[in-house]
């Protein structure tokens, strides 16, 4: 969602140079998922804004053709929420004193803005985030201090947000704060940042500081240099630990690639092997966990709660616990979680799952299982985020960072870490598992060697309106993983369904112009599967049924009508292990169907990296 980034630059840098390096951090931030764009800076007394709806092409065109200068500013990407997505609505926003970015949303803004108004206060926008410009303005008339005013504003304002603050009248200073949304502060020699994504800011910083739960940081430039001075949300003056930045900029490159989804696809056997390796070690033969601190004899189920892709994750958990380790596992959605004031038990273990490890609704729910003192567990992706920081455990998975909206490499780390958790509540020493762990970074590498198969194939998918995926057992969540991916890249209407509910409804979908895919490994689930996919043969469908070469047997064997078949032949799994090798497969799939329709496959159109508001 919205990104936000601030640099204060030491004199000996040129001013000319800053607003150059606002765009080139907002385009790191481009990933997030963003519907327009601005930069702000101070300069000869005055805030000076440029803006564009649209894609950050557009503010570089307009910064060309209007250069602005300073040696302090602030940019932001904007995500609408309140608002649509125009000039007008687009960040800073400002006043004649004031310069404001902000992630998130001021949940009481109506009220907020209604007070302004009656003090005679005007709004150029639809915002809610301009009241945050006016509160502060207000409060600088009536002679507080810049901090003061952020401070008393604050005061004021409900909601989960991150701000960052510019003031005409005191040019070398910076203020930033945050509530519920993540922010950090980076430094180098000559400059100090301020990002609410570290990405933003890879190559530029050695030392990182992630700001607290209702941290102020003051970024100052003095004669004796640049500062920064952190204040918690009592406002007294606080130390957080500075760390060293262990991102690579080649995290946040394509390489070769066109596209950072499909170079995340290619990076998987690399990641599956590291984190294989980091549970089992390279000759082992049982998970070792020793981060863990859980004892597995008293826990009595287990709630996995998540969003999106990382939900689908977990459904493919609660398959491996329930058969595999006999762990009673319960999935729930983290949005709805809280909802329905669910009955918490205290000897259960609450698994959160995240990628970002920011999203808001899974952040949320995390926060309710806390309020009632049950154990949690987080397994995110990003280790400094608010779900690892906040969880009482955590485990890491090794995915790297992730750009691709689309989730990908971080799902197939989900995956390795959940299987490693089963493993460890069930405390089981398999060998032969260890040993199909060990296979799949190879088997995985083999689906990736056959690209030509899935351009040729996802025409199918890429020419319909809609489209079905069906899956049984651990096949069931890989079906709505693929439908997930294929509607997110592509824009094409896809649907995920166990393939026992097809003739519950979704069978009168079909007709010749309906793409069916159906994920089949030759396992204890194949036979039904393969009269499912009988059944929408039977009805012109057209196929694309993902198998194995005992299933494609199978297949040649017993269905006579193939007119409409397609085939996509994987290597052979270990039925535990299939979830993997067939996520790649319908990754590909999507990918390629978005290529032949030329969408913008890594940043699809409405969609966030990161959902930060509820
Ligand atoms: C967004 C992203 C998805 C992701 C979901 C959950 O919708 O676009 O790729 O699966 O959020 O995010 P999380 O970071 O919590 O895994």
């Amino acid at each position: 969602m919205c990104g936000i980034l601030g640099i204060l630059s030491s004199q000996s840098v040129s001013e000319n140079l800053l607003p150059e390096k606002l765009l080139e951090g907002l385009s790191r931030l481009e990933y997030r998922g963003y519907d327009s764009a601005g930069i702000a800076t101070v300069h000869d007394s005055k805030i000076d804004r440029r803006r564009a709806a649209g894609k950050l092409k557009n503010l570089k065109a307009l910064v060309n053709d209007n250069p602005l200068k300073g040696t302090i500013g602030i940019g932001h990407t904007r995500w609408a929420t309140h608002g649509a997505a125009n000039i007008t609505n687009a960040h800073p926003h400002s006043s004649p004193d004031v310069a404001v970015v902000h992630n998130g949303i001021i949940e009481n803004f109506s009220v907020l803005k209604q007070s302004l108004q009656a003090k005679g206060v005007t709004f150029e926008s639809e915002t809610d985030t301009e009241v945050v410009v006016h509160l502060i303005a207000d409060f600088l008339k009536n002679k507080l201090s810049p901090l003061q005013a952020v401070q008393q504003t604050l005061q004021q304002l409900q909601g989960a947000f991150a701000l960052v603050i510019l003031f005409r009248d005191y040019p070398s200073l910076m203020i930033a704060t945050r509530r519920g949304s993540p922010l950090v502060v980076g430094c180098h020699q000559d400059e100090l940042f301020v990002a609410s994504d570290a990405l933003a800011l890879v190559g530029w910083v050695r030392q990182l500081c992630y700001l607290d739960e209702g941290d102020v940081a003051v970024l100052e430039k003095t004669e004796t240099g640049l500062s920064t001075h952190l204040y918690n949300s009592d406002a007294q003056p606080v130390e957080r630990i500075w760390r060293p930045s262990q991102l690579s900029a080649a995290a946040v490159t394509k390489a070769d690639y066109s596209h950072f989804m499909l170079k995340e696809i290619f990076e998987q056997p690399a990641v599956l092997s590291d984190s294989i390796q980091s549970l089992i070690g390279v000759e082992g033969t049982a998970i070792d966990l020793p981060d863990l601190k859980l004892d597995p004899g008293s826990i009595s189920q287990v709630f996995i709660i998540a969003c999106g892709t990382s939900y689908y994750a977990g459904l493919v958990a609660k398959y491996w616990f329930e058969k595999y380790f006999q762990v009673p596992t319960q999935v729930e959605i983290a949005s709805e979680f809280r909802y329905r004031q669910p009955c918490l038990d205290k000897k259960a273990l609450y698994l959160f799952l995240s990628q970002s490890g920011e999203t808001i609704d899974t952040l949320a729910a995390l926060s309710l299982v806390k309020q009632n003192n049950c154990k949690t567990l987080a397994i995110v992706n990003v280790p400094e985020s608010s779900i690892a920081r906040q969880s009482d455990q955590v485990f890491h998975t090794l995915a790297g960072p992730e750009i691709g909206v689309a989730s990908t490499k971080a799902f197939t780390a989900q995956l390795v870490n959940l299987l490693g958790l089963g493993l460890y509540l069930k405390g089981d020493h398999n060998q032969d598992l260890c040993q199909e762990l060990r296979l799949l970074p190879r088997l995985v590498s083999e689906v990736l060697n056959d690209q030509s198969t899935y351009q040729h194939v996802s025409l199918k998918l890429a020419q319909a309106q809609h489209a079905l995926y069906l899956g049984r057992g651990l096949q069931y969540p890989i079906a709505l993983e693929g439908a997930l991916k294929l509607k997110e890249l592509s824009y094409i209407h896809a649907e995920g369904y166990a393939a026992g509910e097809l003739k519950h409804g979704p069978i009168a979908l079909i007709d010749g112009q309906m793409p069916v895919v159906v994920l089949a490994p030759y396992d204890e689930w194949f036979e039904k599967t393969l009269s499912n996919m009988q059944e929408v043969l039977a009805r012109n469908a057209q196929v694309i049924i993902l198998t194995d070469e005992i299933g494609a047997e199978h297949v040649h064997r017993q269905v006579t009508n193939k007119s409409t078949l397609e085939m996509i032949v994987l290597p052979r799994v270990a039925s535990l292990t299939s979830p993997f090798v067939y996520t790649v497969a319908v990754q590909l799939l999507a990918y390629y169907a978005a290529l032949h329709k030329g969408t913008d496959i890594d940043q699809p159109r409405n969609l966030a990296k990161s959902v930060t508001v509820e």
